[in-house]
């Protein structure tokens, strides 16, 4: 298993360029399976996930060439040989689930073991479910012998439906997207997730054919066609990326341009680095983060679907308060237990407290080097912000977690100044 060894680097200067986004890609590859023609993903992060769900679609038997050096990937879903998803790969990667509603919608049938629950929270599939079985879907949840749960929809055909999410689901909005697509009749999705990674899988499926109104807004129409076509299409940039190397800039005193963003994606996290002192410009050659001499002081965060602060970007600002002057609060309104990191950053000597959602932050810390756990994605990416400016050396073990959703993270930081090694 590799570790990070981190040291503190002083202010990270320069400019970083960002990947393509791991919570956009995902979804798209799961699109191809609506078509059997060819299709051509370009900008593609080099990450495990992207490694995991190129499993997943050979598996279904779809043709899948990966080009890491040119960041593409050509998929063709001519032949598919079975519409049941391995255990072992769905294990690695939750976002496996968003194949169902294309693949119910291609063959009439989807099983795909549960994913179960992650370290942030118990993950349900309800509205999956919910939406998936109003477009004419019967569900049924059985147990396989290894003891795991296992989801299996099927259709004789699938027809529109008003589907109203009891909570705005990136995941279960994708999925009902993607199987209404090929509908009979025209489906509307109410208290749709409204985040970016949705409206580039609604322009996608367009370009394959599709009729679909209101992505990047709560209510979403669909008019089903009877079948899509190939395309090709470029992945946004990861805008949680982007934010993490924003909140690099801020906490080391640095004065980084983050390029390939798109500011409209981190509003919430420009305005809160803005509350805290930072100068944060939009310039043509980028996003330029920098405090210029001043010293930040705290903010409260309330993480809330899009376009609310986002809940990926919760760690990794919790790490900055914890150094700023003054207290100040996080409420995490998204995950039911997304505070894992604050353990491991206490052991750094942040002193924060968590009671329920509510994390407290005293602020004014001076982080000291230790030994700490990557839980979970983002909370390793807060740590590694943390070892960059704590004093002494940071070790960070169980770092596969960051590198399911960050592309050349050490070589990004360097770039910058930062001194980051990676040993196995
Ligand atoms: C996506 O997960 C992202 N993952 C997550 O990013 C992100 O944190 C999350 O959206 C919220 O923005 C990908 O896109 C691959 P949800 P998803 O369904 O779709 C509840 C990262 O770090 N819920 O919007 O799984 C659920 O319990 C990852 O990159 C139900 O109650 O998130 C949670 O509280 C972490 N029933 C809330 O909705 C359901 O059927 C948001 O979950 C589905 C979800």
């Amino acid at each position: 298993m590799s570790k990070f060894i981190i040291d503190n680097a002083g202010s990270l200067t320069g400019f970083v360029e960002v990947s393509g986004s791991k919570n956009a890609v995902l979804p798209l590859m799961a699109a191809t399976l609506l078509t059997d023609d060819d299709c051509l993903i370009t900008e593609v992060p080099n990450l495990m996930d992207v490694e995991v769900m190129c499993g997943l679609l050979r598996s279904f038997g779809s043709n899948v060439r990966c080009d890491m050096e040119d960041h593409s990937i050509e998929l063709k879903a001519g032949d598919i040989i079975t519409n049941e998803a391995p255990a072992e790969l769905v294990k690695k990667m939750r976002a496996s689930i968003v194949a169902m509603g294309p693949l119910l919608a291609r063959t009439g049938q989807a099983r795909i073991p549960l994913p179960g629950g992650c370290a942030i929270g118990d993950r349900p599939i309800d509205l999956h479910v919910k939406g998936l079985h109003a477009l004419g879907a019967d569900i049924t949840i059985y147990r396989i012998e290894d003891g795991h749960e296992c989801v299996e929809a099927t259709t004789d055909g699938l027809h529109g439906a008003e589907i109203y999410l009891d909570t705005p689901s990136v995941g279960a909005t994708e999925n009902i997207m993607m199987a209404a697509a090929l509908a009979d009749g025209v489906t509307v999705i109410e208290n749709a997730a409204q985040e970016p990674e949705i409206v580039d899988l609604a322009n996608y499926i367009n370009k394959m054919g599709a009729r679909i109104k209101g992505a990047g807004m709560d209510i979403i129409k669909i008019e089903g066609v009877k079948s899509l076509h190939g395309a090709a299409h470029s992945v946004i940039p990861d805008r949680i990326e982007a934010g993490t190397f924003m909140l690099a800039a801020a906490i080391t005193g640095g004065d980084v341009t983050i390029t390939n963003m798109l500011p409209d994606h981190v509003k919430p996290v420009a305005a809160k680095l803005r509350e805290c002192g930072c100068i944060v410009e939009n310039t043509l050659e980028g996003t330029r983060v920098r405090l210029n001499g001043r010293s930040p002081i705290a903010t409260d965060i309330k993480t809330l679907p899009y376009p609310g602060f986002p809940t990926d970007i919760q760690p990794q600002f919790m790490t900055f308060l914890a150094t700023v002057r003054g207290s100040s609060t996080i409420l995490e309104t998204v995950f039911e237990n997304r505070f894992m990191h604050i353990e491991q950053l206490n052991k750094m000597g942040a002193k924060i407290r968590e009671d329920g959602r509510r994390a407290y932050i005293p602020g004014g810390m001076t982080l000291k080097g230790n030994e700490v756990t990557a839980t979970d994605l983002r909370a390793g990416a807060a740590l590694v912000l943390a070892g960059l400016v704590a004093e002494g050396e940071t070790t960070i073990s169980d770092v596969y977690h960051i590198d399911r959703g960050y592309d050349s993270i050490i070589e990004k930081f360097r770039a910058v100044g930062g001194k980051i090694e990676r040993r196995e």
